[in-house]
């Protein structure tokens, strides 16, 4: 079973198989952008005589520790066609991977890849928690199966008592700091790219590409934290509807300096501009303690089913004791927004940003180049 590269040439193939494995956009703009504009990416696909049965992405990051660097991938959306599953070519396309000499880094997977991967020499290097902000009725009762009659009878005092217990606390400590949503990032920010230990170098051309994306992924947010005039941290966040829900996540929290006052401001700012655009929940996911602690100091509820860190090195010596892996990879794209919502609607309205984040209370300063 021949393996290549995805490019234009074999586009098609791949289509038909994209469109029998998943439902996704099925533009010719959205495999654009997914495909072929994404900084750093590759796919691999495996073929059938002119038919693609199985494929797997990795984005290639550079990872930093100190004064090492090293280039890996993290893998996503690894799938083969039930029919073709165990004769071996999932794993295949795997090592394919693993042949290049990266190593490779993953959060989590399927039942599946947790079973498979170990055999195939990969190691558990940490653990995430995922930390999760209620912010509405609406997401308290997602998984009850009541009439809709007690949901409307029961939202608006549970509305109540999500404000009173979880609305994202007040940032406060850190002196003179200005707040500043922004519509890019720059060389200079991507600079700031704490906390210490074994993380991804951030790469300006990949909040780009999220901003530039599809109506399927939902909205993006940077907010850029300034002590005493210069940058200091930057957050990240996104927003996507699925499952009749508004779901806000961090996505990335950098800092200039391990400081657990400026990193809580960070997360207080971002969760309040998500919870003023109207989410109905604010998600984050941390493997570092530093960051767990901020989250948990911050009201964040963590869940109690942690997710593995998984690492194959190779024959890198990788120093991944203190690992800090965030949602900026396939995690700042998936899960996809619901498709009725990316059929009929457009992106949600980043331009009013200004509003929704003085609403959220957020400090907008005049002459910053704003995102409406
Ligand atoms: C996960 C998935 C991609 C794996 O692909 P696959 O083609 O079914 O897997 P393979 O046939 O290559 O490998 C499966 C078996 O062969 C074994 N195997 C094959 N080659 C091997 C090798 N070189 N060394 C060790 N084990 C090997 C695997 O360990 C596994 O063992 P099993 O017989 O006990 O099941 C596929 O099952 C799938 O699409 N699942 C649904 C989507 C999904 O879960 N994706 C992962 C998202 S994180």
């Amino acid at each position: 079973m021949p393996i290549e590269l995805l490019t234009l040439k074999n586009l098609a193939a791949f289509r038909r198989f994209s469109e029998a494995a998943w439902d996704r956009p099925k533009s010719e703009a959205y495999y654009r952008w997914r495909y072929f504009d994404a900084p750093g990416l590759i796919t691999v696909m495996a073929n059938q005589g002119d038919q693609c049965v199985a494929s797997i992405s990795a984005f290639s990051r550079t990872y930093c520790n100190g004064d090492e660097t090293a280039e890996c991938l993290e893998p996503f959306d690894w799938y083969c066609l039930p029919a073709t599953r165990g004769s071996g070519v999932g794993v295949r396309l795997l090592k394919t991977l693993m042949d290049t000499g990266r190593p490779l880094l993953t959060l989590g997977g399927s039942a599946e890849t947790l079973r498979i991967i170990p055999r195939l020499g990969w190691k558990t290097v940490g653990e995430a928690t995922e930390f999760f902000l209620p912010l509405t009725g609406n997401y308290l009762l997602r998984n009850r199966a009541l009439p809709d009659y007690w949901k409307r009878v029961l939202t608006p005092s549970l509305d109540l008592a999500t404000a009173t217990w979880f609305t994202p606390a007040r940032p406060n400590g850190v002196r003179n700091c200005v707040v500043l949503p922004v519509s890019g990032m720059d060389h200079d920010l991507a600079r700031i790219d704490g906390p210490a230990g074994f993380r991804s170098v951030p790469d300006p051309r990949f909040f780009e590409w999220l901003m530039k994306g599809s109506p399927a992924t939902g909205s993006y947010l940077l907010i850029v934290l300034t002590v005493d005039g210069e940058a200091a941290a930057w957050i990240t966040g996104r927003l996507h509807r699925s499952r009749g829900l508004l779901h806000g996540t961090v996505l990335d929290l950098r800092l200039k300096r391990n400081d657990e006052k400026l990193a809580k401001n960070a997360i207080r700012h971002m969760a309040r501009a998500l919870a003023g655009f109207g989410a109905d929940e604010v998600r984050a996911v941390a493997t570092a303690d530093f960051y767990s602690s901020v989250y948990r100091k911050s009201g964040f509820l963590a869940a109690r089913e942690k997710i593995p860190v998984l690492v194959w090195a190779g024959r890198h010596r990788l120093s991944t004791d203190h690992i800090y892996l965030t949602g900026t990879a396939d995690g700042a794209i998936f899960p996809l927004q619901d498709s009725l919502q990316y059929r009929e609607t457009r992106r949600e309205p980043l331009q009013q940003t200004r509003r929704l984040c003085s609403r959220a209370n957020i400090t907008a300063s005049p002459g910053r180049d704003f995102l409406d």
